[in-house]
């Protein structure tokens, strides 16, 4: 078994806003198990919480399998996207439950070794898939989507302004030969691009991150798995939701602002005709958790985590 090492992100600040009654049998959901971390956290300060884990990572599930050993019969693990976390509830008679942590993007491990093709840093194939069974690679993204679709991508996964010049010229390079490697593309993209200006992110980082959303539909996945989220909370009941870029935060801001309103009308209407209900309220109001300088010093990577809390009413 590959070794797992993964920093849990902003571990005390899901300790502190994701809390449960004691003394009372309480169930929760973590979506984006992982190495584990937070879960076993979790299920260690509650000895009467059972936990639903989910990950569409085999490996991750393995290693959390072996860190979550200690609640042995409290914790039930499901090869999956969250998005389908609804399904496997019911799967183990659960209809509701009293948390659901969310710490979405991707684990270190999966950053860290080339063979996974998720980093420009290490030459490995194109591939960026969380779920090694699934059918889409980035290699497949990238040699055989429109130049149309690269562009959309590009510009709205990636925020990339020269999306339109990077399509055009995957396109043309294709022509001569399949794209193979993370090297591949890196070398396109500082063909066509150039250097990235100082003091911005990489151009290679903006384009992998566009692919591995692509790849992963990632932001759909966010969209249903808040919504079932919302479906599954009992009254009470809190979500946290751990993001690492801004689009997935613009999506978790919005959905708990909507459903934290009542009428959702256009302004200037004299009676409300939505009938829309707010079914959350938000513990922090509009406010985000980030790292503390302390946090960063250990671990860099959770530079550009935001947690987000919102409790069902
Ligand atoms: C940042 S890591 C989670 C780390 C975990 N909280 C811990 O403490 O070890 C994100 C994990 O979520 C998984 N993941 C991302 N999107 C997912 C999705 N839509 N469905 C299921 N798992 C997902 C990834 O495979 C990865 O293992």
């Amino acid at each position: 078994m590959t070794a797992f090492h993964h920093i849990p992100v902003l571990a005390a600040d899901v300790l502190e806003h994701l809390t449960f009654p004691a003394g009372r049998k309480v169930r929760m959901i973590d979506g984006t198990l992982g190495g584990g971390g937070h879960s076993a956290l979790l299920l260690e300060k509650y000895p009467d919480l059972e936990l639903l884990g989910i990950d569409r990572d085999e490996m991750a599930l393995e290693n959390a399998g072996k860190k979550l050993g200690f609640a042995k019969g409290r914790f039930q693990l499901f090869h999956g996207e969250y998005a389908r976390m609804r399904e496997f509830a019911e799967k183990i008679g659960w209809d509701e439950v009293d948390g659901i942590l969310l710490d979405i993007g991707v684990s270190s491990p999966q950053i860290d070794l080339p063979e996974r093709g998720f980093s420009w840093r290490h030459e490995g194939p194109l591939d960026m898939r969380m779920d090694q069974s699934s059918e889409v690679t980035a290699g497949r993204v990238l040699n055989f989507t429109s130049e149309e679709e690269l562009c959309r991508i590009f510009r709205e996964y990636g925020e990339l302004r020269s999306a339109a010049k990077l399509a055009r010229a995957v396109v043309e390079k294709r022509q001569n030969g399949f794209f193979g490697t993370t090297a591949d593309l890196v070398k396109l993209c500082d063909e066509t691009l150039g250097k990235s200006a100082p003091g911005k992110l990489p151009i290679p980082t903006l384009v992998f991150q566009a692919l591995r959303i692509a790849v992963n539909r990632e932001l759909e996945q966010l969209e249903e798995g808040l919504a079932s989220s919302l479906e599954l909370l009992k009254s009470g009941g809190r979500i946290v939701v751990i993001s690492f870029h801004s689009l997935e935060d613009r999506i978790v801001k919005e959905f708990f602002r909507r459903e934290s309103t009542g009428c959702i009308c256009p302004p200037g209407l004299p009676v409300c005709c939505c009938g829309h209900k707010a079914l959350l309220e938000l513990p922090l109001r509009s406010k985000a958790v980030t790292a503390s300088k302390e946090e960063l010093k250990n671990n860099p990577r959770a530079a550009c985590a935001k947690l987000r809390v919102a409790e069902k009413l």
